[in-house]
């Protein structure tokens, strides 16, 4: 406890002399998101952590998450200096999605509109048209298709085929997942709703197709979050990664969360779903990285400019 106040303590310090901004996600550590909350940072989901990265006037911004985020923020705002706690954090849709075998792919079908997911690398988003994240694709993917656009979607094939089915776009995907995410199957959600009949089920897109048609809401972290806040429901089942109980549970005080079982975890599992990479983001090393400067995210130049276009396009969407 002495030790955690010490690094609080030193990071609140490092970030007014550095002029510096914390940029979390909610699945990484709670500690992590309280301080963010703190000292005047951001705690979000993808979509909202581009927004308020790009938006903000502080010089550096220090982005808790995996490296996807990191990407964007640079590629949003290329004249800030952006670091992370760690460079070792990606993600299995980013490394599931290189961008030469993508760029091919790409190239055999030239007729469709390529849509990426943010949880890309920057030169697999300089190859596509939109960048959307979770809580944006549904309604991007409506409006392409309503002009008549065929979409090549990649790489979250639950994810696309989510939005395939409640769009009925014509859909090509890309064939990787998130592993976080698959780990939850229908039966664990069965199980654990006949215990709690009363409980609405909450997913997150990227979780297997079983899995969301047991889903009461479908949606990205913010929105699961907003869902139990705003629905009069007192219990909800959530199939997401652990890290959103501390916000959600913060927001809703008097409602009852419930984690959904990965496979392998007992049906009552409260700690279960949790993005490794995420979780190696810690207090300390974010407080190391503010004190040598190191772990900054760069970009090429002419890359950056390519990957802005479907980025912008993305956060001009839905202002
Ligand atoms: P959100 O956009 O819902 O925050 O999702 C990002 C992510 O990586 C989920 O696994
Ligand atoms: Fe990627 Fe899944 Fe981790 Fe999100 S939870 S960062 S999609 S591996």
């Amino acid at each position: 406890e002495e030790e955690l106040n010490q690094w609080r303590e030193r990071i609140k310090r490092l970030l007014k002399e550095q002029n510096a901004v914390l940029v979390a996600h909610y699945y990484t550590d709670p500690l992590i998101q309280a301080l963010a909350e703190e000292t005047g940072g951001c705690v979000s989901d993808s979509l909202e952590m581009a927004r308020f990265g790009a938006q903000h006037e502080a010089d550096t911004l220090i982005v808790a998450g995996v490296k996807f985020m990191g990407e964007t923020a640079k590629i949003l705002t290329p004249h800030k200096r952006v670091l992370m706690p760690t460079l070792e954090a990606t993600c299995s849709l980013d490394l599931g999605c290189p961008i030469d075998e993508f760029s091919a792919f790409c190239d055999q079908h030239p007729d469709r509109t390529v849509v990426v997911y943010a949880n890309t690398s920057a030169a697999v988003k300089a190859r596509a048209d939109w960048v959307v994240t979770s809580s944006i694709a549904l309604d991007v993917v409506d409006y392409l298709d309503s002009q008549g656009e065929k979409i090549l979607w990649a790489p979250d094939k639950h994810l696309g085929s989510y939005v395939q089915k409640q769009t009925g776009a014509d859909v090509l995907l890309w064939d990787a997942a998130c592993i976080v995410h698959e780990e939850f199957k229908a039966k664990g959600v069965a199980d654990l709703k006949a215990m709690y009949p009363e409980a609405l089920v909450l997913v997150h897109p990227e979780s297997p197709a079983a899995v969301v048609e047991l889903a009461d809401v479908v949606g990205s972290t913010s929105q699961i979050i907003n869902a139990a806040k705003t629905h009069p429901n007192k219990q909800f089942i959530v199939a997401t990664d652990q890290g959103i109980f501390y916000k959600m549970q913060q927001q809703c005080p008097d409602k009852e969360l419930i984690i959904a079982p990965t496979a392998g975890s007992g049906a009552t599992c409260r700690s279960c779903a949790n993005c490794p990479w995420m979780a190696m983001n810690s207090l300390e090393n974010l407080c190391g990285v503010l004190e040598r400067g190191d772990n900054e995210i760069l970009v090429d130049e002419a890359l950056g400019k390519r990957a802005m276009m479907p980025l912008q396009r993305m956060l001009d969407f839905r202002k």
